[in-house]
């Protein structure tokens, strides 16, 4: 098992409209966990990436099949408290173009059990041997512990055509698959940019349509605890819309590569858009603190034979992304 490298502790507090719950488990890796490694695993490669698409890509890893993650005891558990945070899921429309139904982002404030799975060295080490790199729990809280809900109007579909703005994330099924008749989670069997022209779209930026079925992968889930892994960032996917009514919960807990100056394509500039409470803050903190160990790795490596051009391209590739994403704020807040 990979030791786990450190990420960024959660912020002190909790963002006001976040309710902590009063009555909840307390998360015991040895009692809620029962981790198994997936049977299948698909690479960049296989869905057409190329060689300079991978050059900015951690690890070769694209997805893999479902997995058990959870205990019996972890499903019922885990269930028990995202029935509750359910009645104080985020009251707004999502990201992007009202992407996501009913959702719950930032779960980690409202339940130490969810943080503090979301947190355990036991899932980022599983996770790291699946991915081939060492990843830690995401350091911005609104990532870190998401839960989608179905939406109250089933004619919606769970969540439309997109990538993520996250590296790595596990999709887990909370309630019992086998009931559900659609609300399938779909990938398509080719790269983000090929997915995106086909539909019409850029970024990252949600749409409710179908792409050619021969291209669209199911992903199948065997029961409830059981979660798949992708490179969210590479992979475009969707949750399908259900074609009866029912409870269909899963959880997104997001991953970044560590150690912090390794390279980061966590979006940023994106979530900067998104409504929930206390998103810039936490996106600074995750900015300043990749950027401090950039910069400290690269204190160690200036030598005093070094060109000024030389010196002035390696400050801006430690800083550039920080700079960015002040000027992002500042546009914001004009
Ligand atoms: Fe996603």
């Amino acid at each position: 098992m990979t030791a786990p490298a450190d990420t960024l502790p959660f912020p002190p507090g909790r963002p006001s409209d976040y309710l902590p719950l009063a009555d909840e488990p307390t998360f015991d890796p040895g009692q809620h966990l029962a981790l198994e490694m997936p049977s299948e695993t698909t690479d960049l490669a296989t869905l057409g990436y190329q060689e300079s698409d991978l050059a900015d890509c951690a690890s070769s890893f694209a997805v893999s099949n479902a997995f058990r993650i959870l205990s019996r005891e972890g499903v019922a558990a885990m269930r028990h408290v995202c029935d509750q945070i359910y009645h104080n899921r985020n009251a707004n429309e999502g990201t992007g173009a009202n992407r996501l139904g009913s959702y719950a982002r930032g779960a980690g404030y409202r339940s130490q059990f969810i943080r503090d799975f979301c947190d355990s060295p036991e899932l980022a080490a599983h996770l790291s041997d699946i991915a081939g790199v060492p990843l830690g729990r995401h350091s911005v809280p609104a990532v870190a512990c998401g839960i989608n809900y179905a939406p109250e109007d089933i004619s919606r579909a769970i969540d439309t055509w997109h990538v993520d703005s996250v590296a790595f994330d596990i999709v887990m099924m909370i309630t019992d698959p086998s009931v559900l008749k659609g609300g399938e989670f779909q990938y398509f069997h080719g790269t983000k940019q090929e997915g995106q022209a086909l539909l019409g779209i850029t970024g990252e930026e949600g749409v409710d349509t179908a792409l050619p079925e021969d291209r669209v992968v199911t992903i199948p889930f065997p029961e409830a605890g059981f979660g798949f892994m992708q490179q969210g960032t590479m992979i475009f996917h969707r949750a399908c819309r259900l074609l009866e009514r029912a409870d269909r919960i899963t959880m997104i807990p997001s991953f970044e590569v560590l150690p912090a100056n390794a390279p980061d394509s966590t979006n940023t500039l994106n979530m900067a858009d998104w409504d929930d409470p206390g998103i810039c803050p936490e996106l600074a903190r995750h900015e300043i603190w990749r950027t401090q160990a950039r910069l400290e790795s690269l204190l160690g490596e200036i030598a005093l034979e070094d060109h000024p051009a030389e010196l002035s391209a390696r400050i801006n590739a430690a800083i550039g992304r920080l700079v960015s994403f002040s000027d992002k704020l500042e546009k914001k807040s004009s």
